[in-house]
């Protein structure tokens, strides 16, 4: 089902969504988890990457993608040269999930209220950095950006305009990766992956000299439209402009 558009909150910096979403308590995942994992990353950034929610390392360390999914991205960002410090990073859900094992910590995977309740947030930091483009990467994150189940293989590696002026580019998790066995796939769907940043790469580097979308005027609903695209969405495709670069 699709999710129910979040209240807007346009103009709030980072900072003060920062210090509200330490607080959050609209799911039950905060019960558990050592700390809220915000985004981080400038607040002008062009480039807006959202993963899933944080890992074990994450949610001691209270950064997004600082352990072993967060080296493979980094080590991607490298290659095709964007700077991660310019990248705002953040995930759809803010919250480590988890079962313990033992000593162990296991990931679980964020379900839809989950990922609804959470929503709130990435749209807010949406509003607030407006950047020119924002990468989902994997199904989690496809989820909270489209608003609604998103097949990433079908729509990956192309560029997507929101009605609220968002632009996206679906590809896969970083963990996704890490999780292949086959060496020879693994080199392969890393490669892919690189590829798909490396539509990123263009596309920041475009519009860095011709500042599109920050000379446009604010849109009033950015982030907030969500429910719009997800009742345009069919397993068909989506009713919305795709763009292959
Ligand atoms: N996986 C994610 O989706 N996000 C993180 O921050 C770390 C691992």
């Amino acid at each position: 089902m699709p999710m129910a558009p979040a209240s807007p909150t346009p103009g709030s910096n980072l900072k003060t969504l920062r210090e509200e979403a330490a607080d959050c308590r609209a799911c039950p995942l905060w019960k558990n988890a050592t700390q809220t994992v915000f985004g981080e990353g400038p607040q002008q950034a062009s480039l807006m990457l959202v993963g899933e929610q944080p890992g074990e390392r994450e949610d001691l360390a209270g950064r997004p993608f600082v352990g072993p999914a967060g080296q493979m991205l980094d080590r991607a960002l490298e290659q095709v040269g964007i700077d991660r410090k310019k990248v705002y990073v953040t995930n759809a859900v803010k919250h480590f999930k988890f079962v313990r094992r033992g000593k162990i910590r296991l990931h679980q995977k964020p379900n839809t209220s989950e990922i609804r309740a959470c929503r709130q947030w990435y749209e807010r930091e949406l509003g607030s950095v407006r950047p020119d483009l924002v990468v989902a990467m994997g199904a989690t994150a496809a989820q909270s950006v489209f608003g609604t189940i998103t097949p990433i293989n079908k729509n990956r590696g192309r560029l997507i305009d929101l009605d609220d002026g968002t632009r996206v580019l679906v590809t896969v998790h970083p963990s996704y990766l890490l999780r292949l066995p086959d060496a020879v796939a693994k080199a392969r769907e890393y490669q892919r992956f690189v590829d798909d940043l490396g539509i990123a790469a263009d596309l920041i580097r475009k519009t860095a000299s011709s500042r599109r979308p920050r000379s446009r005027p604010e849109c009033p609903t950015r982030g907030v439209a969500m429910h719009n695209h997800s009742r345009r969405y069919s397993p068909q495709g989506f009713d919305i402009s795709l763009h292959n670069l």
